[in-house]
């Protein structure tokens, strides 16, 4: 599906953003393997979340879908049942890095994962490493990808250094540590998003961080009641964005996560000069159960270039596309360092923004791992494919509002990955 974003005269009013895809996934997969019901109220309905609920059916767990909530009643931490055919987890990464943890445990018992075109191209050895050591036996096609089978063992525990900040690899470990017959430690090279650790201490499991590293140790069951999902600081990013650059702007997002392991991008917009008003988490020392929400309040203005340093990288992962965007519009150069996850990403993202921002008039440049933009006063506009990508979908109708010429987008239905809905919200606050 193509859409056309023509300039907008600014975006005003409130909006309630989508409910946060990693800890839908992460409250979904819990309440799977816990032993008592899990109430998840305002999970996200949308295509990768959608395919956790259908794994989690398949492997023995009842989901219940009500308005407003979904209630899982668990399989229980060893008793995954094993399908009969191969897991479909369509174009999530998330689920795709967080279920096997949990599969690694299932003694006896194995497990086959495939996906869509742009899962089959994501590296799958990541999780394959650490779960091998603890004693799974993971076998992936060509070694790295998809379709993969986990073959369940009796794990052990393992205190392991991850080569890459990624919190879908060390959810993986901590899932699997918790069937494992003592402590499990992994450390991170900077800090990544700490949903899953938290989502466990509220799940009473014995969870401590220190530093880059976390220590959780096994337990015999999860009992999880109850999780209440905040919208997505990385879908409101896009109306953070398009706030901040179209001139007339005036927005408020309510009820917002802003744990601090989420609000990266705000953080590098607010050094911008960019106008986002909201309480957001301070870091802090020790590991906290709950996650923060805030109302947000956007409003347009003057942005100033930056650079974006490699430890800040996982903390606005999925937003750095926005910050290409906000680049073509600040004053001087913006810099993005230590970012060649992005490569790996549901596109290249170094490749798909910088060929897709640049064919509508950026000045911008690739470079192993990242970008640097000049600022040149704004975008004319164009087209720009999102590649199956709902990140580069949404950040091409953010550019077309902000543009002087609009932006055509094609295949915008990738969108509905995380955000459904999305072309009708801007579309109300324009
Ligand atoms: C996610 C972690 C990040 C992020 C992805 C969601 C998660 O991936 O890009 O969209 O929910 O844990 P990596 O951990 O692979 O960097």
């Amino acid at each position: 599906m193509n859409v056309r974003f023509e300039p907008s005269a600014g975006l005003t009013g409130e909006l309630r953003a989508p409910p946060d895809k990693s800890i839908s996934h992460r409250a979904a997969l819990l309440g799977a393997m816990a032993s008592y019901p899990v109430r998840i109220e305002n999970y996200l309905h949308a295509a990768d979340t959608t395919s956790t609920l259908n794994a989690v059916r398949a492997l023995g767990a009842l989901v219940e879908v009500r308005p407003n909530e979904v209630i899982v009643r668990g399989a229980g931490l060893r008793e995954a049942r094993q399908p009969e055919g191969p897991i479909d987890v369509g174009n999530a990464g998330t689920l795709m890095r967080l279920l096997p943890g949990w599969l690694a445990a299932q003694e006896g018992r194995s497990f086959t994962l495939d996906g869509d075109a742009s899962i089959r191209r994501r590296p799958v050895d990541r999780v394959a490493e650490p779960l091998a050591l603890m004693g799974a036996n993971v076998q992936a096609a060509g070694k790295r990808f998809p379709p993969f089978t986990i073959h369940g063992a009796r794990l052990h525990s393992i205190s392991h250094e991850l080569p890459v900040a990624s919190a879908q690899v060390k959810s993986c470990v901590l899932l699997a540590a918790l069937a494992a017959d003592g402590a499990t430690t992994v450390g991170e090279p900077a800090r990544s998003r700490d949903h899953t650790e938290r989502m466990l201490m509220r799940s009473g499991v014995t969870i401590h961080r220190n530093g880059r590293h976390v220590t959780v140790v096994n337990a015999d069951e999860l009992v999880l009641e109850h999780v209440l999902v905040p919208g997505d600081p990385s879908s409101a990013a896009f109306m953070i964005a398009a706030g901040v650059l179209v001139p007339g702007s005036r927005l408020l997002l309510r009820d917002i996560g802003v744990n601090w392991t989420r609000t990266g991008f705000i953080r590098i917009l607010q050094r911008m000069q960019g106008i986002v008003l909201g309480e957001l988490e301070d870091e802090t020392g020790e590991l906290l159960a709950s996650e923060p929400i805030s109302d947000l309040d956007i409003a347009h203005g003057q942005l100033e270039g930056t650079v974006v340093e490699p430890e800040e990288v996982p903390l606005a992962i999925d937003e750095l596309p926005l910050v290409a965007l906000l680049g073509c519009f600040a004053e001087g150069e913006t810099i993005v360092r230590g970012a060649q996850e992005l490569r790996l990403k549901e596109s290249d993202r170094i490749a798909t923004v910088v060929d897709g921002l640049g064919g509508l008039g950026a000045e911008i440049e690739a470079t192993e791992d990242g970008f640097v933009v000049s600022g040149s006063g704004g975008l004319r506009g164009g087209v720009i494919d999102a590649h199956g990508d709902h990140r580069l979908a949404m950040m091409g109708a953010v550019a077309g509002l902000a543009s002087r010429e609009g932006v055509e987008v094609i295949g915008m239905e990738a969108a509905e990955v995380s955000y459904p809905g999305f072309v009708a919200d801007l579309e109300r606050l324009c």
